[in-house]
């Protein structure tokens, strides 16, 4: 009989946890590491977190913004708990109350004069892809316009939407995807001002797709690419732009 690989210790130490990731995680995995030395969490409250020496520091990401009200939130830690004794998963064949209702709540907290319906991913991935599946089947359109420096996840289609090599493998990837530079306010390509970066989503637009689009995907403040907004008049430039050739704009 062969040993439970569950068995391991738990071991924080930090020699041993990089050496695990080093060995068992995939390559795109190990590549997010936007940091010299590498950083352990043990353990958060509210906007802390705790290092496994017990250092404090303070979450100015709330981990990508998905702790969106704190670490360890009494309620949320609650609610967790009591559904994870109760039920741990109920496929989408079957019907909960909880999902539901919780589709109702999210959606009486969007602009009213539409019709909304919501559809649940696991992943930030996940979405970009069904994004990009929405934009092409509502538009009829193929062409599509991402970002350098954006990065938008593992998958293959959000692989194929991030602009910077190290996440992209080696593989043909998604056809119909077109790049511009980021409008960085600091260190952009074109410099600070914002219609050098409008003109090129015009040259793209002309010169590189059928001219009509199925839209545009834009972090307004991009993660990967610095943590910085995008300059007054860029977003409301580059959609009119992407509406005008037809497209939708995801952000
Ligand atoms: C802007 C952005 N989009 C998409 C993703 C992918 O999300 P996930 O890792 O949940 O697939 C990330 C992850 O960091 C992200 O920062």
């Amino acid at each position: 009989m062969t040993e439970s690989p569950l068995s391991l210790p738990l071991d924080w130490n930090t020699d041993a946890i990089v050496n695990r990731r080093e060995a068992f995680y995939a390559a795109t995995q190990r590549a997010f590491v936007p940091y010299q030395t590498p950083q352990i969490f043990k353990r958060g409250s509210g906007q802390y977190l705790w290092d496994q020496h017990d250092r404090r520091y303070i979450d100015l990401l709330a981990m990508n913004v998905c702790v969106s009200v704190g670490h360890a939130h009494p309620a949320i830690t609650e609610a967790v708990a009591q559904q994870a004794g109760q039920l741990q998963h109920s496929t989408t064949m079957f019907y909960h109350p909880v999902p539901a209702h919780y589709a109702e709540e999210l959606l009486a907290t969007m602009p009213s004069e539409h019709d909304w319906v919501v559809h649940f991913t696991n992943s930030g991935a996940e979405a970009i892809d069904l994004a990009l599946l929405m934009a092409r089947s509502h538009t009829g359109n193929i062409d599509f316009l991402s970002m350098q420096t954006a990065y938008h996840g593992a998958t293959f289609g959000a692989q194929a939407l991030t602009g910077i090599s190290a996440f992209r493998h080696n593989v043909p990837q998604l056809t119909g995807i077109k790049f511009v530079a980021e409008p960085n306010s600091y260190r952009g390509v074109y410099g600070p001002e914002v219609e050098p970066y409008l003109d090129e989503i015009e040259r793209v637009i002309r010169l590189e797709t059928s001219g009509a689009l199925a839209g545009m995907i834009i972090e307004p403040v991009q993660g990967y690419g610095g943590i910085i907004a995008m300059p007054q008049g860029y977003l409301s430039g580059a959609f009119e732009q992407i509406r005008a050739a037809g497209g939708v704009c995801v952000v």
